[in-house]
């Protein structure tokens, strides 16, 4: 059985004091820190890399907070050791970036973390399927904007994905990012997506603990 996940992108938080930023959205009951990693090369925009994720973790150690870790990056076997070495949970890569997919999943999790694989809109749910059925997936993340920046809408078109991702794995983690809000919520966890990653709609939330509450109670309405 899957449980409701609710997870913030730190993107859209305040990077002058990172980690207060984080403690703060995570008092207001996140599950999760969704941790945007961009290389300038898979996604046309630059955030940063293990070196602030390990800084990030020495004042948040594990246990506090699941870092939940999105590369979007161009090579995702390279940067597998040292994400891990710098406190990640779970490292999510890109079908799209890899010729060798088995690969990167399997090092991902003999580094210890959770494996996380990602789809970019255009590209065909199917892509996965393999991956999935041999056991070598913890989460499919199912993008519902392009990739590379926070504040996008939502493409609700997506949720054929996610609905055939469910149909075929009740017990599977499905991501969905990119423009999650209050608004648009209901069809995101009736489509089957449990865990939500919200940025804009949280960080710029009246009352992020509000917004928060409201997405995870859509989505246990919908387990
Ligand atoms: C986009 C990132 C998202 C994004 C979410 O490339 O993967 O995690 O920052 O932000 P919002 O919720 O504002 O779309
Ligand atoms: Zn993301």
């Amino acid at each position: 059985m899957v449980k409701s996940i609710i997870a913030p992108s730190i993107l859209s938080g305040d990077f002058a004091d990172l980690a207060a930023d984080c403690r703060r959205i995570l008092s207001y009951t996140a599950d999760w820190l969704h941790v945007d990693v961009m290389d300038g090369h898979f996604v046309p925009n630059l955030t940063f890399g293990p070196p602030v994720v390990q800084a990030l973790r020495k004042h948040i150690p594990k246990g506090e907070a699941f870092f939940d870790c999105h590369m979007m990056v161009s090579e995702p076997l390279v940067w597998v050791g040292d994400m891990a070495k710098a406190g990640a949970d779970q490292y999510t890569f890109h079908i799209e970036a890899t010729t060798e997919p088995a690969k990167v999943a399997a090092a991902i999790r003999d580094a210890g973390m959770r494996v996380g694989v990602s789809v970019k809109p255009k590209t065909d749910v199917s892509t996965v399927y393999e991956l999935v059925d041999q056991g070598a997936i913890d989460m499919v993340l199912i993008m519902t904007v392009e990739p590379g920046f926070g504040g996008q809408k939502f493409m609700g078109d997506m949720m054929t994905k996610v609905k055939a991702l469910r149909a075929r794995y009740p017990d599977l983690d499905i991501q969905v990012d990119g423009g999650l809000a209050p608004d648009n919520i209901d069809i995101a966890a009736a489509a089957g997506a449990n865990v939500i990653v919200a940025g804009t709609s949280v960080y710029k939330a009246e009352s992020p603990e509000a917004a928060i509450k409201t997405l995870r109670a859509s989505v246990n309405r919908h387990l």
